[in-house]
């Protein structure tokens, strides 16, 4: 069920009564589907072990790999993070005053007895303070209960789709992925600005690694807190297991077409090749997808088209509804244009090319 988190009237105002909806529905264990700026999230109390266990069977997602934990940001993000974290190095210290709220995830240490079943049985936690207001709104609700409630720490809430597949950016994506869910509460909070999952920053190492790449990139990371950012293979590389991370797993984000990546010359030649052959049977008329920067030669008429934007951050936006609009249309092979070298497109390249994978 999607319930607007916002009333249209003389401007825009939350409804407060959605925001409280959703922190009862989290505070009697329930789950509820909720607006990020990354993506929507699958949300429940990260302390309540059964409510956390409703997230795994209904997202099909492995019990052993962790939930990203969110708090509330009015101390800056910290009362969640002494909660939680049993330690905070310095260098997350200082990415958490750059960036929180914001895109970012830090994984961190883990209290004794908190957050348990939402660490997937680790003893480190991914903590993240959102930046969307209504999944702030929600948080501070469920932090400073007005009526006697017990306090809510924080909310797991891994993206809302099935285990595997292409993240939500809309509150109806959510209610598609969760169609069999239908008494669960969808906060609609309108699309995602970022689009893509939140930056992930291993800070149990000693120094910080990059799990996976996002909006904020590892040049920022490293500008804020002055140290060399390190990447799994150069941990591995150094005889240290790499953590378990499920969005870092090879084939991710996966939609039900099939997902090639090549330069746009190598496309260009692929098209000529095609000619107009795929026009001829009209079963595989729409069964090709063009999703490129370069402007290319198409001849056949039944190729979809869609133009990938040249500035990294509107792709990110537009990445996974792009991906969903073209399995609605029933394709069957999506060529993707690979997206320009750079850091500023590490988080929508590892995206392809796990959904390539
Ligand atoms: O942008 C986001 O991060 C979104 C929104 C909803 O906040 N959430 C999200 O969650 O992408 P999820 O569960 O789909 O991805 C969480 C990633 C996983 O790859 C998980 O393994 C990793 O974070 N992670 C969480 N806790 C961890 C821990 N203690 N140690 C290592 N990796 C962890
Ligand atoms: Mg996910």
């Amino acid at each position: 069920m999607i319930v607007s988190a916002y009333v249209f009237a003389d401007g825009v105002e939350f409804a407060p009564e959605a925001i409280s909806a959703a922190a009862q529905a989290v505070r009697v264990g329930k789950l509820v589907g909720l607006p990020t700026e990354t993506v929507y999230g699958l949300g429940a109390d990260a302390d309540n072990a059964t409510a956390v266990a409703g997230i795994f069977s209904a997202k099909g997602r492995p019990a052993d790999h962790p939930l990203i934990v969110h708090v509330a940001s009015f101390d800056g993000g910290m009362s969640g993070v002494s909660h939680y974290a049993a330690r905070v190095p310095s260098f997350a210290q200082q990415l958490m005053s750059a960036f929180w709220p914001g895109p970012l995830t830090l994984i961190l240490p883990r209290r004794d007895g908190v957050g348990a079943a939402a660490a997937g049985g680790q003893n480190s936690i991914g903590l993240r303070c959102p930046e969307h207001p209504v999944a702030q709104a929600v948080l501070s609700a469920l932090r400073q209960p007005t009526n006697g409630e017990p306090v809510v720490w924080g909310v797991a809430a891994p993206s809302a789709n099935r285990f595997g597949r292409v993240s939500p950016t809309t509150a109806q994506h959510v209610a598609g992925e969760f169609a069999d869910h239908q008494d669960l509460l969808i906060l609609d909070g309108g699309p995602c600005d970022v689009g893509i999952e939140s930056t992930i920053i291993d800070c149990t190492r000693g120094a910080p690694v990059l799990l996976r790449p996002g909006a904020i990139t590892a040049d920022q990371v490293v500008a804020a807190c002055g140290r060399p950012l390190i990447s799994p293979e150069e941990l591995e590389a150094q005889g240290q297991q790499a953590p378990r991370a499920s969005g870092t797993l090879e084939s991710h984000y996966a939609p039900n077409a099939t997902v090639r990546l090549m330069d746009a010359k190598a496309m260009q030649k692929a098209l000529e090749m095609l000619g107009t052959e795929v026009d001829k049977s009209p079963q595989s008329g729409t069964s090709i997808a063009v999703y490129a920067r370069t402007p290319m030669k198409i001849a056949a008429r039944s190729i979809e088209q869609r133009r990938m934007p040249s500035d990294p951050a509107v792709a990110a936006h537009e990445l996974f509804s792009v991906l969903r609009e073209l399995d609605a249309l029933r394709v069957k092979l999506i060529w993707v244009e690979e997206p320009p070298a750079g850091t500023a497109w590490d988080g929508v390249r590892d995206r392809l090319q796990r959904a390539a994978a």
